[in-house]
């Protein structure tokens, strides 16, 4: 029988006895007291940090805005970094593979320096001060995670930009951030190329009308004249030799700024959503010892890259936090050959290993062949994210990477929660695939149906019904979105996803029911896209949706329509589709094309993405008598039918 049909009780998977027994959560009592008195269990995971002055009130609600440890000081960097001096000051805190095979590691004492000496020349030689925001735009190296704890340590707002974003990207979210300072480096590698991240950066800087500095980290060593600029760039290579001294780690109130992320949303430009330090690194290292049971002789691998949510909290925040060894990979997982990251995990005997379904998917279709060439027998769990994970890529997960002998724990959040919410803890309950499980202790998620009543078996739309410390406290200078996203659908967090749930309580999600896009896990909005489109010279208008993909899980079909005096040309479906790349980045780029005269819409103008979904799919289209056009749909369709064959 195919896993895909099992029924809920015949899916579970028991965990192993060997991992319930050394689990660090492995009683009830914990869930119970978090449910009992959240607001105490709360403290007791706060109390789990290291405070400069203690809160002298759990929690401020007053719906949306809350506030957690009010009056409390302390700092994340400090948090990660000085507090393991005593204890592992010799430990490997981060080991770094580059994609040419070369391997750096630091300790945690040599963090501490390296993190100490950025922050004294941000202060010093840019003169950052707490609250000033700097943008970060590098490659996955060590400098990149040291960038990020020295501005947590001199209070200085982060906002990390992936680097496959493209330099309007990047200038959009200098300018609405109004940063200072953008970090970066002369360039990265991928897939045996090389990035121009300096390059890209100047391209950005030049649509960006405010002051902004850069400091450049030398990565790739090669010629970035071209795109230097004396009065702007400032090369970190001759400050390495340079004096400098400890910075004291910034006293931050529990409430300040730790950084922005931006993220997509279903209209308009990304949104920067805002963390705060006290809530947000409470919940980051909490979760990561609860869902990963981060033990201290662990190899801890997260394959995210810093430029998104996961990267923030569970390759920084949250290992480090918890003074717990990480790896930390530049490069493609197929590069030199698809055995990459199994190669990995045997070199460095990684024990935890935290990745995508899309990336799971697309080794699947590789086949077992290459996980079979390497000793993969020190992993001990397993970790997905990012999108629904079908149970048939778990199971292929659990037999062929964990060998039947690790546990997976498939975890629900976004860039807004800021942590894990959904995750099973397989020390206290059986898997079941294709199921994030239920709410972490400490966490309320319920299914509501569209009128938000609670739904107790069954399909809704899943919301987060009590505050948590790590929840966004807004977005970047737009409270208003914020209200309206977030919190105008129900009394409590409208999350944007469908979710199913069974009678032992476990959740499935479905994912998003908006009109955000989730292609190989990377959240991308459909205005986003479409808006890219319309800028291209000759196009009207364009509409854009996602369908389903094997190995992303969904693709971005678009629709467009011509202006009178363009032609469709032979070159036009590839040089749009390049153009969207160029515009937003890689992640953008549509999968198919499709040309009309007209896209359908309702009496009253409204493009209907019901049909276009449908069309898409080779589905039956539905009721089209709301359509002011319905004559367009076969049209559509007769031209769909005819360049699919
Ligand atoms: C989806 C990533 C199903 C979901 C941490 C969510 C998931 C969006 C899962 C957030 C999961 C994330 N199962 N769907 N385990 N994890 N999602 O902000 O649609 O990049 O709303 O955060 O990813 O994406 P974001």
């Amino acid at each position: 029988m195919s896993i895909e049909t099992l029924s809920d009780q015949e899916l579970a998977v028991s965990t192993q006895d060997s991992f319930i027994e050394q689990a660090n959560i492995k009683d009830q009592a914990f869930f119970q007291k978090a449910s009992q008195n959240r607001l105490e269990f709360w403290e007791d995971r706060a109390n789990e940090l290291s405070w400069q002055t203690q809160w002298d009130q759990v929690l401020n609600w007053q719906r949306p805005y809350a506030q957690w440890f009010i009056n409390g000081k302390l700092n994340a960097c400090e948090n990660c970094v000085d507090i393991h001096l005593k204890d592992k000051k010799n430990k490997i805190a981060i080991r770094w593979e580059g994609e040419d095979g070369s391997i750096s590691e630091i300790t945690y004492q040599e963090l501490y320096d390296r993190v100490n000496q950025l922050a004294f020349h941000l202060k010093s030689t840019f003169n950052v001060k707490k609250g000033d925001r700097v943008t970060i735009y590098m490659p996955m190296i060590l400098d990149l995670a040291i960038a990020v704890l020295a501005c947590a340590r001199i209070g200085a707002i982060h906002s990390v930009i992936f680097g496959g974003f493209s330099s309007q990207s990047i200038s959009d979210r200098i300018v609405d951030s109004e940063s200072s300072l953008v970090i970066t480096a002369d360039g990265g590698y991928r897939r045996g190329a090389t990035l121009p991240l300096h390059q890209t950066v100047h391209e950005a800087l030049k649509s960006v009308q405010h002051h902004c500095k850069t400091l450049v980290f030398r990565h790739l060593n090669n010629d970035i004249s071209s795109s230097w600029n004396d009065d702007r760039d400032t090369d970190y290579e001759p400050l390495r030799s340079q004096n400098w001294e400890p910075v004291n780690p910034e006293p931050m109130d529990s409430e300040d700024i730790l950084f922005i992320l931006y993220t997509s949303g279903t209209t308009g430009k990304p949104k920067g959503i805002i963390h705060t330090t006290g809530g947000y690194m409470t919940h980051a290292k909490y979760s990561t010892r609860a869902v990963f049971d981060l033990k201290d002789n662990d190899i801890y691998w997260c394959t995210a890259d810093v430029g998104w949510i996961t990267g923030h909290t569970y390759l920084i925040y949250g290992p480090l936090a918890n003074g717990a060894t990480i790896l930390m990979y530049e490069g493609a997982p197929d590069f030199p050959d698809k055995g990459r990251f199994w190669k990995i995990i045997q070199d460095h005997k990684v024990t935890i290993l935290y990745t995508a379904p899309t990336a799971i998917r697309a080794f699947m279709k590789w086949g077992v062949d290459y996980p079979k060439g390497y000793d993969l027998s020190t992993l001990r769990l397993l970790g997905t994210v990012g999108e629904p994970i079908n149970p048939e890529a778990w199971d292929w997960y659990f037999k062929h990477i964990g060998g039947e002998n690790c546990p997976i724990v498939d975890t629900w959040w976004q860039t807004e929660t800021g942590g894990i919410m959904i995750c099973n803890l397989p020390s206290l309950a059986p898997s079941k695939p294709g199921r994030a499980g239920h709410a972490l202790p400490g966490i309320q998620a319920d299914i509501l149906s569209p009128e938000g009543q609670n739904v107790e078996t069954g399909g809704g739309l899943l919301s987060l019904t009590e505050p948590w410390p790590s929840m966004l406290r807004g977005i970047w200078g737009d409270p208003k979105r914020f209200e309206d996203v977030y919190w105008s659908r129900f009394d409590t967090y409208f999350a944007g996803d469908g979710a199913t749930i069974d009678n032992e309580g476990y959740i499935k999600v479905l994912g998003r029911v908006d009109d955000v896009l989730n292609v190989a896990g990377h959240r991308i909005g459909t205005m986003e896209v479409e808006s890219a489109i319309v800028d291209f010279e000759g196009v009207a208008e364009a509409a854009v949706v996602g369908i389903h993909d094997d190995i992303k899980g969904q693709a971005i079909q678009a629709f467009v329509i011509l202006k009178e005096e363009m032609k469709e040309t032979e070159t036009l479906e590839s040089d749009i589709k390049a153009f969207v790349a160029n515009s937003i980045g890689p992640i953008a780029r549509p999968k198919h094309i499709v040309f009309t005269p007209e896209l359908p819409k309702t009496r009253s103008g409204k493009i209907m993405r019901r049909i276009l979904k449908q069309l898409a799919h080779h589905e039956p289209i539905g009721d089209t008598t709301t359509l002011a056009n319905p004559e367009i749909v076969t049209q559509i369709q007769s031209k769909i039918s005819n360049t699919s064959k």
